[in-house]
């Protein structure tokens, strides 16, 4: 018999089935809840709503496990590239080889942004973030690809899913080049998806950008990284405008404007100001950890805290790991590191973050790792877009296979002003 949830209210019983997942969490199915009760659920900032069921990812906050697929993050940062895995997500198996050749080749076969696309960059403001140039430029895209409206056409999914992919990284490069004042760097058909992307961003027309395997490998981890992370501030947005049946690129660029903020991807960025005031001031991390801990301050230890992991962050203990590599490799050190390190070190014995379950996320050591190789602090978060766009693409893809899917439409419960009168202007105090 299947199990259900008992509610008493106002004198009456009501039963509420409960939805178990595949790793055995569970729900309380409330979607009959309004129409029995007459109530709703109020849950600020959603952290105990489910919004969907889905099958891409799975995150254990409490012991720190997150799996693409059901793969360990830990196996694919050790064995898988970017592309394996965004093929991965968005699939749902490991390709063969024969598919990861022709999902590689459709990638390649896609790159090139629309030639007209280009004006569109020249009416940006030389100070314009990449951030706002990217979400604008991913809605202009879908102008140039009308095939891509309406469910009719979820056919061409695998085409439009490429495209945006490997468009996402040539717009990204494209703005960062246009924001410098330097010419547009065309991507290379030769090059596989990162060093191709790193070729865009450095190359000169005069001088080809030295592609070093370890740059090239650790980047490509970071894409891989944040691939995907279940039901993010982002990817719930791009689930919510997918719901309406809007277009992946509408969907992808709304996904971008949510990615932005300092509390989400814009961590990245955050942090590495955080350590460079820091460093700049001379303190040792100690008076800053201090006013993280005071409310009234308005400061806080970003790169620190997860609404989901009350445990070190998995992709912050391969992140760390690859960040000594990578200085190693090219004989680099770097102070920031060493004030991170000490951040972190005093954070996890300090009784506040111990309470409060407070470690290390994503962001606190990729934005060291981004500086090592040589991406302008500015793109940052943009890097983090172009990683996680196989996740918004899954998940996108699971509204649009679901012949169930409603419009998301919370609620809400009023707390404005009750019935009054319209008074006109000349009758106002
Ligand atoms: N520094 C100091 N105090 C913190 C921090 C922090 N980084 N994070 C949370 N707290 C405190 C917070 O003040 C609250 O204290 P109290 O219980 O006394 O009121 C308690 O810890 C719980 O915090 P919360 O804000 O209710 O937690 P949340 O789940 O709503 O927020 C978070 C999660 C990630 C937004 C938050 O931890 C934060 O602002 N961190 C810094 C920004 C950051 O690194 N963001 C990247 C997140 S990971 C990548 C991504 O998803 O984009």
């Amino acid at each position: 018999m299947s199990k259900a949830a008992k509610l008493e209210l106002d004198g009456k019983s009501y039963e509420f089935p409960i939805v178990e997942g595949s790793e055995q969490e569970k729900a309380l199915d409330i979607s009959a809840l309004r129409n029995a009760t007459g109530h709703i659920t109020l849950d600020d900032g959603y952290g105990n709503t489910g919004s969907c069921l889905s099958a891409i990812t799975f995150i254990d906050g409490e012991q720190g496990i997150l799996r693409y697929r059901g793969i360990p993050i830990e196996q694919l940062a050790e064995q898988s590239t970017f592309v394996e895995t965004a093929y991965l997500i968005i699939y749902g198996e490991l390709p063969s080889r024969e598919q990861l050749r022709r999902f590689s080749d459709l990638l390649t076969q896609n790159q090139n942004l629309h030639e007209d696309m280009r004006h569109h960059f020249e009416g940006f403001p030389a100070t314009a973030h990449p951030m706002a140039i990217l979400s604008a430029m991913i809605n202009a895209s879908s102008c140039f690809y009308p095939g891509l409206m309406g469910r009719a056409n979820s056919g061409r999914f695998d085409v439009h899913a490429a495209r945006l992919i490997s468009q996402v990284r040539t717009i990204a490069a494209f703005s960062y080049r246009k924001s410098r004042g330097l010419p547009i760097v065309y991507p290379k058909p030769a090059y596989k998806y990162t060093a191709n992307f790193l070729h865009m961003l450095f190359s000169e027309p005069y001088q080809e950008y030295e592609l070093k395997p370890e740059v090239v490998k650790a980047l490509d981890l970071i894409f891989l990284l944040h691939a995907d992370h279940e039901q993010n501030c982002s990817t719930a947005t791009v689930r919510m405008v997918a719901s309406s049946q809007a277009n992946l690129f509408a969907c992808a660029a709304a996904g971008v404007c949510a990615l932005w903020g300092p509390l989400h991807g814009g961590a990245n960025q955050a942090v590495v100001e955080m350590l460079d005031a820091i460093h700049r001031s001379g303190d040792d991390g100690s008076k800053f950890i201090t006013a993280a801990k005071d409310k009234d301050s308005g400061k806080r230890l970003m790169g620190f805290g997860h609404r989901i992991y009350k445990n070190y962050d998995p992709r912050a203990k391969i992140i760390k790991a690859a960040c000594d590599r990578l200085l190693a490799a090219l004989h680099a050190s770097d102070p920031l590191l060493d004030i991170a390190k000490r951040l972190e070190e005093t954070a996890l014995n300090d009784s506040y973050f111990v309470e409060r379950k407070l470690y290390p996320n994503v962001d606190f050591y990729s934005g060291i790792i981004m500086r090592a190789l040589g991406i302008p602090l500015e793109m940052f978060t943009v890097i983090f877009a172009i990683g996680r766009m196989p996740g918004w693409i899954a998940n996108f893809k699971e509204i649009l296979h679901d012949r169930n899917s409603r419009i998301y439409r919370p609620r809400q419960i009023y707390t404005g002003p009750t019935l009054r009168s319209y008074v006109p202007l000349d009758q106002r105090a």
